[in-house]
């Protein structure tokens, strides 16, 4: 059987020639790149040019990139770094909202525990932050704004821009979780007006295990690693060169390819929408019609027409060949309804009747029509043995 994989926003196969700037790296410069010598050198060269590729790709400065292990450490550093520092000028208040990661909402989470107050602000029905909210939440206290770019579940793109220019004008540091974004639009740290951001690699071809944290110059953070002095005392820790080095040509790929990716894989988008309109009654489609991620396609069988579970959805599906998840990666396996989905209004049965098609670069056109024509056979059995509760 040929298996059709459309869960591009939990990962994407690693590009061939990320794999070879990663092996190549791997083999020839095992030096640390803390070292003197010339191996130690020669390391420090590859990690130093990655770091300019992907300060480049985003607008900044080389000096404001840190590597991390991937997302959830650049989430985790940012948020916890900037309230910490924030809490020495005794400001001791979060906002964010209650649609991000759970890299950022476990984040806060853990800082309410250690006595910070945290603003968890609503969003619309298609999943995006009110800026006006933004703007009321604000206080003298506010120690920093932490809202994602673009939504992993649903692909609905906040009005950015604007948030942090109103967090700017409070003089509050301003975070975007932009992992789900990077790659797929334009992420520019100065059009965006953002002091820290975070990105992972795997997202766009690259490898796991590797990320990055921008920091703006002059934004204060505390460090999130102690040791050794690497990265220039923010994240202590022998640095990953051979993975620095496939994640900087992930982002070289990424740049290069972007229109040409957005065009294609925003047309599958369309097809697969298309295709789905006509087979099911009662299908509601999540997120932004317009402000959306070209590649994310979230659809709800609404309970009060279809009654379906959603899981027996996803395995059917899975028997079928065709990869596909409730909602995000990690909440993947669980039963509970996604936070994202009822959130935006969705009623918890309608929730977990939910598939999150992802798109990515290997998609065919014959792909989206089979993956089509196997939900409507897995719909109809999972219908006919009465597994809708
Ligand atoms: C929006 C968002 N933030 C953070 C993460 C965490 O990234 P990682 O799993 O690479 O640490 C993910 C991964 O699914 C994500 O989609």
């Amino acid at each position: 059987m040929n298996r059709i994989y459309l869960d591009y926003s939990a990962t994407t196969p690693p590009d061939p020639q990320v794999i070879d700037a990663t092996v190549a790296a791997l083999g020839s410069s095992f030096g640390n790149a803390s070292s003197v010598h010339s191996f130690g050198r020669e390391a420090r060269s590859i990690l130093e040019q990655s770091r300019d590729r992907i300060a480049q790709w985003i607008s900044a400065r080389s000096d404001e990139v840190f590597f991390t292990s991937g997302g959830t450490e650049a989430d985790n550093h940012a948020i916890k770094g900037i309230a910490l520092a924030g809490a020495r000028a005794g400001k001791n208040e979060i906002i964010t909202s209650v649609v991000e990661h759970h890299a950022v909402l476990h984040s806060v989470e853990s800082l309410r525990k250690s006595g910070f107050d945290v603003k968890l602000l609503p969003v619309d029905g298609s999943g995006r932050v009110n800026p006006d909210d933004v703007r009321k939440a604000i206080s003298p206290k506010t120690a920093l704004v932490s809202l994602m770019l673009a939504n992993n579940e649903v692909g609905s793109i906040n009005r950015i821009e604007e948030i942090a220019a109103i967090a700017r004008v409070a003089g509050v540091p301003m975070h975007s979780d932009t992992v789900q974004a990077m790659g797929k639009i334009r992420v520019d740290v100065n059009k965006l007006g953002l002091d820290a951001l975070s990105i992972a690699a795997h997202k766009f071809y690259g490898p796991k295990g590797i990320g990055a944290i921008y920091i703006r110059k002059g934004t204060r953070i505390e460090p999130f690693m102690e040791g050794g002095s690497q990265e220039s005392n923010r994240r202590a820790g022998t640095e990953n060169v051979p993975l620095a080095a496939g994640f900087a040509k992930a982002a070289e790929l990424a740049e290069a390819r972007l229109d040409q990716d957005y065009r294609r894989i925003f047309g599958l988008r369309e097809k697969l929408k298309s295709r789905l309109t006509a087979e099911f009654k009662g299908l509601l489609f999540n997120g932004h019609e317009t402000e959306c991620l070209p590649h994310i396609l979230s659809v709800s069988f609404d309970s009060s027409v279809t009654p379906l579970d959603g899981d027996a959805i996803i395995m059917g599906l899975d028997l079928e060949g065709v990869a596909v998840t409730s909602g995000s990666a990690c909440t993947s396996g669980s039963l509970q309804a996604s936070h994202v989905l009822l959130a935006m209004g969705r009623d918890e049965r309608t929730a977990r009747a939910t598939i999150r098609f992802s798109i990515g670069r290997l998609t065919t056109d014959e792909e989206i029509n089979l993956a089509a024509d196997a939900l409507k056979k897995v719909v109809e059995r999972v219908a006919k043995a009465g597994t809708g509760h």
